[in-house]
């Protein structure tokens, strides 16, 4: 297996463009199985997630083409709506098929996405959603299979505000006969891309990234071209690949109103962060304060997919942090890893006690989910000495090439086979 070897230490200067975001590409590519025509969509990601979710449109009969990140899709040859078991059980996301595919083609058969690493994931909301909906749901022997001859609107109350129970039922509704009413609804700018992606299509959404989303169903959807939005989840990663190297990071193709929560925080551990309109800036002060509290939340609030990467940053600060996870059940796998470099942290059920060091040291470590092992890059940047990082097949899910990325701000990294660790080269 491929690993990261970083030879930490380097301060991070530079600009980058973020490039665009997995969380929106994922449900919109779902999407693109209701629609009429040919759609191309463009600043999609070259990531593993999105490579998977490419294979399955074209196991459905669907024409894919794909050149760089932008990628054309022609919907209308799809003939089958049985998802393939072994690309199902490759990416929970893939569970964003069951609405379009239910309320364009009358039929859905998928395998019961399993749980990860962060939690056991159930999908309860989505069924419950679809249901109401009127789909007929039968589940047996691992697969569920959800079939109606039309969807008609309903109004559904999300027990909690699910990302991808929001997006699945707000596409299953554009094409339901009458209107849906979506209460609880998940407000994160994902959703908001997905309805601007729709809409476009001739879909008629309102309140898209409010907690109340109204869909009134159409009869069909044609394809449009879409530019797929910046992904914030990488773009707070680079910011604090910027903070931990005590260096000066410039980010462009950048919706800062994404980040207010992660900028909020990041200034309160007196990091100057700079902002203007598609532009995002951090420059050291050489000041590295604890946080009180960092406490993950839906959107608006801090997203707990940057929970483990800014812990990284917390293990140098000074003082001791408290950082809670609210949002999955399991999601501090990375402190392990963060305490094999020298990290002091302490775990009780969902809080972390985060008391900053001097220096973190370079260590043989692995990722275990895609956040956490991007929390170890960070780490390891910052580390005194060589961090070697194995199993990172999991960044690669939600991070482009991301020692090329890291190398182009000055960072000493390189991706390497496991015998070949000793040589090492870090690219120009
Ligand atoms: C999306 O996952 C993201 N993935 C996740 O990003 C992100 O962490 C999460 O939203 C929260 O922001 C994509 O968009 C592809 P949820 P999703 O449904 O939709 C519970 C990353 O690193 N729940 O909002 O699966 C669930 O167990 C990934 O890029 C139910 O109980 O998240 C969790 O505790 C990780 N029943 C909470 O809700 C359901 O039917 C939030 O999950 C659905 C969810």
């Amino acid at each position: 297996m491929e690993r990261l070897v970083i030879d930490g230490g380097q301060r991070l200067e530079g600009s980058i463009r973020v490039h665009g975001a997995k969380n929106a590409a994922l449900p919109i590519l779902a999407a693109v199985t209701m629609l009429d025509g040919e759609s191309v969509l463009h600043d999609v990601p070259n990531l593993d997630d999105v490579q998977v979710m490419l294979d399955i449109l074209r196991s459905l009969g669907a024409r894919v083409l794909q050149e760089g990140r932008t990628v054309s899709i022609q919907a209308s040859s799809i003939d089958t709506t049985d998802v393939p078991e072994h690309l199902m059980r490759q990416m929970r996301s893939s569970i964003f098929l069951l609405g379009p595919l239910l309320t364009r083609f009358g039929s859905v058969r998928v395998s019961k996405p399993g749980g990860c690493t962060i939690g056991t994931r159930p999908i309860d909301l989505h069924l419950k959603g679809l249901s109401l909906l009127g789909a007929h749901i039968e589940e047996s022997h691992g697969f569920i299979a959800c079939t109606a001859t039309r969807l008609r609107g309903a109004n559904i109350f999300l027990d909690l505000p699910s990302v991808g129970a929001t997006e699945n039922l707000m596409m299953a509704a554009c094409l339901a006969d009458g209107e849906t009413m979506i209460g609880n609804a998940a407000r994160e700018p994902e959703i908001r891309d997905l309805a601007d992606f729709l809409n476009c299509c001739g879909a008629r959404i309102t309140g898209a990234g409010e907690d109340t989303i109204y869909i009134e169903g159409v009869e069909r959807l044609r394809a449009r071209d879409f530019q797929i939005a910046p992904d914030r989840v990488v773009a707070g990663t680079l910011l604090l690949a910027g903070a931990i190297t005590r260096g000066q990071v410039q980010l462009t193709n950048v919706r800062p109103a994404d980040l207010t929560a992660v900028i909020t925080k990041l200034r309160e551990t007196g990091v100057q962060v700079n902002v203007s309109r598609d532009i995002l800036e951090v420059k050291s002060t050489g000041v590295l304060q604890a946080v009180d509290r960092l406490q993950t939340a839906p959107f608006p609030g801090f997203p707990t997919d940057l929970q483990a990467p800014f812990m990284a940053l917390l293990t140098l600060a000074n003082g001791t942090s408290v950082v809670s996870e609210t949002i999955f059940e399991d999601r501090f796998k990375h402190v392990s890893e963060l305490q094999r470099m020298g990290a002091s942290i302490k775990v009780d059920l969902r809080t972390a006690f985060v008391q900053g060091v001097r220096e973190l040291s370079g260590a043989a470590v692995e990722a275990t989910d895609l956040r956490a092992g991007a929390a170890l890059v960070l780490a390891g940047l910052a580390a005194q000495g060589p961090t070697v990082i194995d199993r990172i097949y999991h960044i690669d899910r939600g991070y482009e090439a991301i020692e090329s990325q890291l190398r182009d701000l000055g960072a000493r990294i390189a991706r390497t086979r496991p015998h070949t660790v000793a040589d090492a080269t870090y690219g120009t």
